[in-house]
């Protein structure tokens, strides 16, 4: 396939402008969009020539400045037959977006073909996340990991999937706004945006899902209790603008780890302990807390859980059955998450009680003038982290045995002399 894959490049005579054309596009800033600014371009004055011309420099922008990126990986990742076939997808999708910089806006045909390559880009792109998590291992496999290497991809990753995240939004808002009909289950929905999206109803929604996942694998599953607080609109439901599979993406996973714990840590026991989920509306925050007893997480790994080279789960190889696999999988439900909440300048926490339970928190803007887009460019500090060499840690390591007191007093005078001297 490969083979094959190179050769239909060479032919089309493009393969090697690729790299100039990287350089040439990642020369701009990507341009952040607000949530006012999705609307406005689905809304009644929905211009889709404008959104064309709009995107046919914005995607090839994204992408290129994400692939200068991809070119700073360390070699040795690079080389995996999972980070080659990737690269291979993204060259091809640069090349079929910007085709279209010379095609003329006013005609219909060419607007036709272009939410057609979007689709194809799209679909080439699916298993983008797999076959990433594939090479990493590949790369764990063969040469470990280090606490170094593991901080480079962590920066990588958190980028690269960001930028993923948001040229699928960018493509999903134009290929559903314009393809000419009205989603009938959703028909206020601006493209993925609901903008009265009820926040309950939503939990709700995740909560089912990850219920039934439960019960089918464990045969039982905790309660669920919502508290809900408007101080905005005492009484009222909790609406935000937002993108709500976004939403029920982060709610799901973490049901689903509240869930596991719960049931794995009260297997012994005849009742499970609620989960219990709070949602508050303030004038800046939108925040909804979901607190578990089952059994927490010691603070010390806490920043693990959303690694990515550091993932429990094992080899993704197995990703096809995930379906069979309930509860827990990839290892890659933390950290994906946290990125769908910081895209709209949110985040999501984890607050954890070794030996008690586990509260995860996810903030969110609650004014859509605040929700823009959060996306990487690449640039000197960008590459700055690429570059860097390994330092030592400027924290002191907490020795393994204990200091003879005898040398521990020396050590002490003589300082003590140093700073009578200087002072
Ligand atoms: N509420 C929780 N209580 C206790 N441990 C948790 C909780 N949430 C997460 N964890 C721990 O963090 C790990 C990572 O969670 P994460 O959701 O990222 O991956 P996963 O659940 O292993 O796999 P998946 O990709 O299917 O979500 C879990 O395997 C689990 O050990
Ligand atoms: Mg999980």
């Amino acid at each position: 396939f490969m083979l094959f894959y190179s050769i239909f490049l060479l032919k089309n005579g493009s393969v090697a402008s690729i790299p100039k054309q990287v350089e040439r596009f990642s020369k701009f800033s990507p341009s952040p969009l607000s949530m006012k600014q999705f609307i406005d371009f689905g809304s009644a004055n929905a211009c889709e020539k404008t959104s064309f011309v709009f995107l046919r420099q914005e995607l090839p922008v994204r992408l290129a400045n994400i692939m200068k990126e991809i070119d700073f990986l360390p070699d040795k990742l690079l080389s995996t037959p999972s980070l080659k076939l990737l690269t291979s997808w993204y060259s091809q999708s640069l090349l079929e977006l910007i085709d279209f910089l010379e095609k003329d806006p006013d005609d219909k045909d060419v607007l036709t073909n272009f939410t057609q390559t979007l689709v194809n880009v799209r679909n080439r792109h699916n298993n983008v996340v797999p076959t990433m998590a594939q090479g990493v291992v590949e790369y764990k496999e063969a040469f470990g990991v280090d606490p170094v290497t593991n901080q480079n991809v962590q920066y990588f990753l958190d980028r690269f999937y960001m930028s993923r995240i948001s040229t699928r939004m960018l493509m999903n808002q134009h290929t559903l706004i314009f393809n000419g009909s009205v989603n009938p289950a959703h028909p206020k929905h601006i493209g993925s945006i609901d903008p009265t999206c009820d926040v309950v109803e939503v939990i709700k929604d995740a909560y089912e899902t990850s219920k039934m996942l439960c019960e089918q694998y464990y045969l039982t599953s905790p309660d669920m209790e919502i508290t809900e607080v408007n101080s905005k609109n005492p009484g009222q439901p909790l609406h935000i603008v937002y993108v709500p599979s976004h939403l029920y993406h982060m709610l799901f996973e973490l049901f689903k780890n509240a869930m596991r714990a719960t049931v794995e840590t009260h297997e012994t026991s005849p009742t499970l302990p609620v989960i219990k989920v709070r949602v508050s509306l303030g004038t800046e925050d939108l925040t909804i807390k979901m607190s578990d007893r089952g059994g927490g997480v010691p603070l010390r790994k806490i920043e693990r859980l959303f690694s990515y080279m550091y993932s429990t789960a094992p080899s993704p190889v197995h990703v096809d059955n995930s379906r069979n696999a309930p509860l827990a999988g990839f290892g890659y439900g933390l950290p994906i998450s946290r990125l769908y909440a910081k895209y709209f300048q949110g985040d999501l926490q984890l607050y954890s009680m070794e030996g008690y339970g586990t509260s995860a928190v996810i903030y969110l803007k609650a004014l859509s003038s605040e929700s823009v887009e959060r996306l990487p460019v690449f640039n000197k500090s960008a590459l700055r982290h690429y570059q860097a060499s390994t330092e030592a840690d400027d924290w002191c390591m907490p020795s393994k045995d204990p200091k003879k007191l005898g040398k521990m007093n020396n050590k002490i005078k003589k300082r003590k002399v140093h700073a009578g001297r200087s002072g």
